[in-house]
């Protein structure tokens, strides 16, 4: 342990970028909350969607979707429709824009969550009080075609290989948030025109090969502030929360596979029924990983309010409404590392 610098690093000027040999205090975890360098294997569901748009196979579907959402908040899909060149290149060309050089990123850089376009490294880097190992950019991603204009230009094919992905991720997010609201009772449509109308955000991250893994972590302990959320990796890393005895569980790569987080949106709607999984990221020391989360929610005033459907003398209403801009003002304001979490909240 080469531990002697002790000390914050300016944004953008990380351990990462300057391939530190070894991890910084800042970025370290406490003891009890460090990951298991052999964690043990989650035994994620496997949802086939190929059937979707038949009636005779979608009421089986759409059972599983239910069981999965209330059961652990997470799923892998496969016969999602989208096909791997597309996935692989929109992981290709993430890659090389992380692989640039400094400079050229750092014209994103801001600790401004609000921003539609945004580079950074940790959370807010030097605000928060523990910093994690990663690197992202965040894109307003829907409309497409409003923010597409302020996407970084290099690598040349970024707009085109990540924009062609977003659009995808979007129309599969929708077809998946129907299948949930029908699965809760409610129906196909409930919320279709506000998801049609609402937010996509993509969270585009790399958690760079780490010299000291069993030290830090690559995003802390939460729940994802969306309806729902889809990602893509390049490798494992992502960890679930077993929320009936507590420990973590590595999530297995599935190749071509995608990963459906339940977000804290959908459990406002449900009333709980439905639980936002909480989850963290883990680094390794072979290889840097790369992931796309593609978060999907209504407008950015859009408040979501529970069901009333759902809503019983049994199970009064939890959760006071709120909007995506909600979570942004909570998040500026917040130290979510020290584990502060929006949906405890409301
Ligand atoms: C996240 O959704 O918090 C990150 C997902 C990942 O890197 O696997
Ligand atoms: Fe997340």
């Amino acid at each position: 342990g080469d531990h002697e610098e002790n000390k914050t690093f300016p944004i953008g000027e990380t351990p990462q970028e300057r391939s530190f040999s070894y991890v910084p205090r800042s970025y370290e975890i406490s003891p009890t909350n460090r990951a298991s360098l052999n964690p043990e294997v989650a035994d994620v569901v496997v949802i086939d969607l190929g059937g979707l748009d038949d009636p005779a196979k979608r009421p089986t579907i759409i059972k599983e979707i239910g069981n999965a959402c209330r059961t652990t908040g997470f799923f892998q899909i496969i016969n999602h429709g989208i096909t791997q060149p597309v996935l692989d290149e929109a992981l290709e060309t993430a890659f090389r824009f992380f692989n640039l050089p400094t400079t050229e990123k750092a014209r994103y850089m801001s600790n401004d969550v609000h921003k539609p376009v945004r580079y950074g490294t940790s959370i807010k880097d030097g605000e928060d009080k523990i910093q994690f190992w990663r690197v992202f950019l965040k894109l307003y991603a829907h409309p497409l075609n409003e923010w597409i204009e302020q996407w970084p230009r290099n690598p040349p094919d970024y707009r085109e290989k990540m924009g062609d992905y977003a659009i995808k991720a979007r129309l599969l997010a929708i077809k998946i948030m129907g299948a949930i609201t029908e699965s809760l009772g409610i129906g196909p449509k409930y919320l279709e025109s506000k998801m049609e109308d609402g937010m996509q955000v993509l969270a585009v991250n790399c958690y760079p090969q780490c010299p000291e893994p069993r030290l830090t972590l690559g995003l802390p302990p939460h729940s994802d502030y969306s309806c729902i959320t889809i990602v893509l990796h390049s490798s494992c890393g992502l960890e679930i929360m077993d929320a009936s005895n507590g420990t973590w569980q590595l999530v297995p790569d599935l190749h071509g596979a995608l990963q459906v987080h339940v977000g804290d949106h959908v459990e406002v709607l449900s009333n709980g029924l439905y639980k936002s999984m909480v989850h963290r990221v883990t680094v390794n020391n072979e290889k840097t990983r790369v992931s796309i989360a593609s978060l999907h929610s209504m407008g950015i005033d859009e408040k979501m309010t529970t069901a009333e459907e759902l809503i019983t003398d049994e199970h009064p209403k939890k959760y006071k409404e709120s909007s995506f801009r909600d979570f942004l003002n909570f998040l500026s304001s917040n130290d979510i590392t020290e584990g502060k979490s929006f949906i405890e909240s409301l």
